[in-house]
């Protein structure tokens, strides 16, 4: 099992790009999967989630090529040309992967079971399988909603309307992808409009998507279409470093092409609150996607209560944004931010744990925390396995009195290969424990 030691290195600097989006990149698989002809993917993230959808299709026969580092040449094989899996499909420990799968396979002529890593097993598909299950679906799962999911083929599927009771992109994408097979019209609705990128991506293979701020709907019996697409730089990934700029004295970053889609930047939101100095320099689109480059300065931060509707809009942003908290001055609310127990870890009871045991006080409530600003002292915490604890511990580290040491960080592999690599090369104090 892979142990990080974070500690103080040198102010952060210079200039960096972050790998592509994960959540572009698993859609780009699925969509040019389900697409007539060739697209090309330019940017793809070569993370263990997203090679898990690739290999995932390519298992259900689609062609795949990797050409070179993040790209891949997929050579769809239509909405109905997928084939019977050998095996069990494994997710390893993408909630995306699983989830927006669930949708696609419903639709299929063929059975399937989909299956997932410890941290996976564990988390609800409930919120899937039940709105899949009114369009027709026949999908079982172990005890309490749990994974693995075994789908039944051949099923006919029939348009619903939906109201999300939880704002979650994956939720609608499920639906909106089962609804590409179904008979009528799919309308999903949202209690907070979440990243719309299946909407956005099926619309740019072709295929006639209504969607506006918490709503969405398509008809089923469409085709989509190849096409080439870029990913953008992953805002998720970059997170990591506009906290750590934030946060360590005399930093000033600049990261390239960073996705800005809105309902993914809440933290820049969250953290200008707090008195950060994060500038977007040539903001721009790129295959209707906004991105920008961000300037980044350290910044003296404060306390603030994060307001309940920018949560949807940082959801995986949370876990930094507790470390950037804990190292303000005075104190931050985090609240409506249930949601956060049921993603790859428990991120409240993990960062209140790992927080503490670096000294820090932090108070945990059902949605949320209380977190008290101040300093942080050396100690050993826990990832539980969560990609975005253990880099968010290596920010901790950096302004830590003494070492941070990491446990279980392989998994930031699933999302951000290269992490360690890339945090060294700006100034990050960080480096692998010698096993034994
Ligand atoms: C994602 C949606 C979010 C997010 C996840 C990626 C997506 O999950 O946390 O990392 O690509 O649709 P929820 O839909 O469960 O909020």
């Amino acid at each position: 099992m892979l142990t990080w030691i974070a500690s103080q290195g040198g102010p952060l600097r210079g200039e960096l790009r972050v790998p592509g989006d994960k959540s572009v990149s698993h859609r780009a698989i699925m969509l040019a999967s389900l697409a007539e002809g060739v697209s090309r993917i330019e940017g793809f993230l070569e993370g263990e989630d997203t090679r898990a959808t690739a290999a995932a299709f390519r298992a259900m026969g689609v062609r795949i090529e990797s050409p070179s580092d993040g790209a891949r040449i997929v050579h769809g094989v239509g909405l109905r040309g997928l084939s019977a899996p050998a095996a069990d499909i494994d997710c390893g420990n993408a909630g995306t992967g699983m989830r927006l799968m669930a949708g696609v396979l419903a639709g299929q002529a063929f059975d399937s079971r989909l299956i997932g890593d410890a941290s996976l097993s564990r988390r609800p598909m409930r919120r899937v399988t039940e709105p899949l299950a009114r369009m027709g679906a026949q999908i079982d799962s172990e005890p309490g909603g749990l994974p693995p999911l075994r789908i039944h083929g051949g099923r006919v599927l029939r348009g619903i309307e939906y109201a999300t009771p939880v704002a979650s992109a994956q939720v609608k994408s499920a639906v909106l992808l089962a609804g590409l097979y179904a008979e009528g019209e799919t309308v999903v609705r949202e209690p907070h409009a979440t990243r719309d990128y299946t909407e956005r991506m099926l619309q740019a293979f072709g295929w006639p998507v209504e969607h506006r701020e918490g709503e969405a709907r398509l008809c089923g019996g469409g085709r989509l279409v190849a096409r080439d697409i870029e990913v953008p730089a992953d805002f998720s990934s970059a997170a990591f470093f506009i906290v750590a700029a934030s946060v360590i004295p005399g930093s000033d970053l600049l990261l390239r092409d960073v996705g800005v889609h809105p309902r993914r930047t809440g933290l820049l939101r969250a953290l200008r609150l707090m008195g950060a100095d994060i500038t977007l320099l040539d903001p721009r689109e790129r295959q209707g996607e906004p991105i920008a480059d961000l300037r980044v300065r350290h910044a003296a931060l404060r306390g603030v209560e994060v307001p309940e509707d920018v949560v949807p809009d940082m959801i995986d942003e949370f876990p930094a944004l507790f470390v950037a908290a804990a190292l303000a001055e005075g104190r931050t609310r985090v609240s409506g931010a249930a949601e956060l127990r049921v993603k790859e870890s428990d991120r409240i009871g993990t960062m209140a744990q790992g927080l503490k045991a670096l000294g820090a006080r932090i108070e945990e409530t059902p949605d949320g925390a209380l977190i008290e600003g101040g300093t942080l002292d050396s100690g050993a915490v826990d990832s539980h396995g969560d990609h975005r604890i253990a880099m968010s511990f290596a920010i901790a580290g950096q302004r830590a009195r003494g070492e941070v040491r990491i446990g279980d960080c392989d998994n930031v592999a699933t999302s951000f290969p290269g992490f360690d690599a890339l945090a060294r090369g700006c100034g990050f104090g960080l480096r692998e424990a010698v096993p034994g």
